[in-house]
């Protein structure tokens, strides 16, 4: 019988077979190191694929630390004996995407050795120009893209998605950033829930971003009202194997969620992102990412300061002032629950006009800040005659 160490050996160099052939054969999209167990403290992910630079073919190393990137380029040898001094050490798994098959190496905590390969999730040759996807947070060729109706057949994405598209990239550029600065940025397990999913787009971005980008194993509920997106959301999951991908019909109003470490509520009407945003403080999320619309609850509250009359006796200053003091008491009442908070453009206009997101990170909050985030919701409630503030009802604070 042979041994595990005979039996790791053999399974390491059949991988490593696998790596030298589709390199030739140009089919190599890209390899991803995960379990990161070496030394270097913020260290996740190493992705590498194959680029051509100056007529030259080489192997692109990006190492993902928690706030940074690190690129370096090896000539093709020495990238493959790079990998095979870091692979079974550094990195405990690597997922290879090839244009023929997914392949996957994996060592558990006693370091026995696991070799499997799947259907292939990735259909496009890559290209090798450098800098390719400089701008993009995923490649054009997910097979995601085209299935929503985003991209076509040959991964172009219809000109009628371009803003989407755009939207998605900014959007994950954003979730990266916040994962990192989280207490999440060293999980390998994350637990996403997107509140009135919708079509999915940016469920589908995030589930495949964290799976095939980031190599972690997560798991993406979407929750929305309407049936007939569940269904379609669900028969696409299935169809590309999203396993870990799932959409269920649900009302914000009465749905209980289970464990939730990343809140997302995109473009959820009026108080549906109060709804989301108490759910996912409720649940303990590290982080809550909410893009508000159509604020309807304040405006009629709000009691004209005599100050300034002049300024809101005109209705669009007046819709904008109700819309700046909702979003603003949501920031303090996440902050008096000990999120750090940002509100900011995240979008240009020229791209959507729901272009606004509070990003909620959790930490360990002294008891003054969370005080100071009250006083300054009362201070603002007494100043604008505010009685009721739905995120505040619901939270019971
Ligand atoms: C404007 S769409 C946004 C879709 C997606 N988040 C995006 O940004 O692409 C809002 C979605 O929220 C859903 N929705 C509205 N109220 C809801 C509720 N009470 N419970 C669950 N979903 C709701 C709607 O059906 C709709 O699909």
């Amino acid at each position: 019988m042979k041994s595990d160490e005979q039996e790791n050996i053999e399974k390491l160099e059949q991988f490593f077979r696998m790596l030298d052939g589709c390199i030739g054969q140009n089919s190599l999209v890209r390899l991803i190191l995960g379990k990161y167990r070496g030394n270097e403290p913020d260290m996740k992910t190493a992705e590498i694929r194959l680029i051509r630079i100056k007529d030259q073919d080489l192997l692109s190393f990006v190492y993902r630390y928690r706030t940074k990137d690190i690129t370096k380029n090896f000539p093709i040898k020495d990238g493959i004996e790079t990998v095979r001094g870091l692979l079974g050490k550094d990195f405990k798994s690597a997922h290879m995407f090839l244009l023929t098959e997914d392949v996957q190496i994996e060592f558990s905590k006693r370091d026995k050795c696991t070799l499997s390969c799947s259907k292939a999730t990735c259909s496009y040759a890559p290209e090798k120009s450098h800098n390719r996807e400089k701008e993009r947070m995923i490649s054009q060729d997910r097979a995601f893209l085209t299935v929503l109706g985003i991209a076509n057949e040959t991964h172009q994405v219809f000109p009628s998605m371009a803003r989407k598209w755009k939207q998605i990239n900014v959007f994950l550029e954003l979730f990266q950033r916040a994962v990192s600065s989280s207490r999440l940025s060293k999980t390998q397990n994350i637990n996403v829930v997107d509140f009135g999913s919708g079509k999915g787009y940016l469920t589908f971005a995030v589930y495949d971003f964290l799976r095939n980008s980031q190599g972690v194993d997560a798991i993406v509920t979407g929750v929305e009202l309407r049936e007939d997106l569940v269904q379609f959301c669900n028969d696409v999951a299935r169809k590309l194997g999203m396993d870990k991908l799932h959409f269920c019909q649900g009302d914000l109003n009465t749905y209980a969620p289970g464990k939730i470490q990343v809140m997302i509520a995109l473009h959820a009407c009026d108080t549906a992102t109060d709804l989301s945003i108490c759910m996912g403080i409720r649940s303990g999320a590290e982080i809550i990412m909410c893009a508000p619309c159509c604020h309807k609850e304040l405006r009629p509250q709000l009691i004209v300061p005599p100050v300034l009359k002049a300024v809101l006796r005109h209705g669009v200053h007046l819709g904008q002032e109700a819309e700046m003091v909702t979003d603003s008491l949501r920031a303090l009442l996440l902050e008096a629950s000990g999120y750090e908070t940002q509100v900011f453009e995240f979008i240009s206009l020229e791209h959507t006009s729901k272009n606004k997101m509070i990003l909620g990170v959790r930490r360990d909050a002294a008891q003054d800040k969370k005080d100071e985030a009250l006083s300054q919701i009362n201070a603002i409630k007494d100043f604008y005659g505010i009685r009721n503030i739905h995120l505040e009802t619901l939270l019971e604070v």
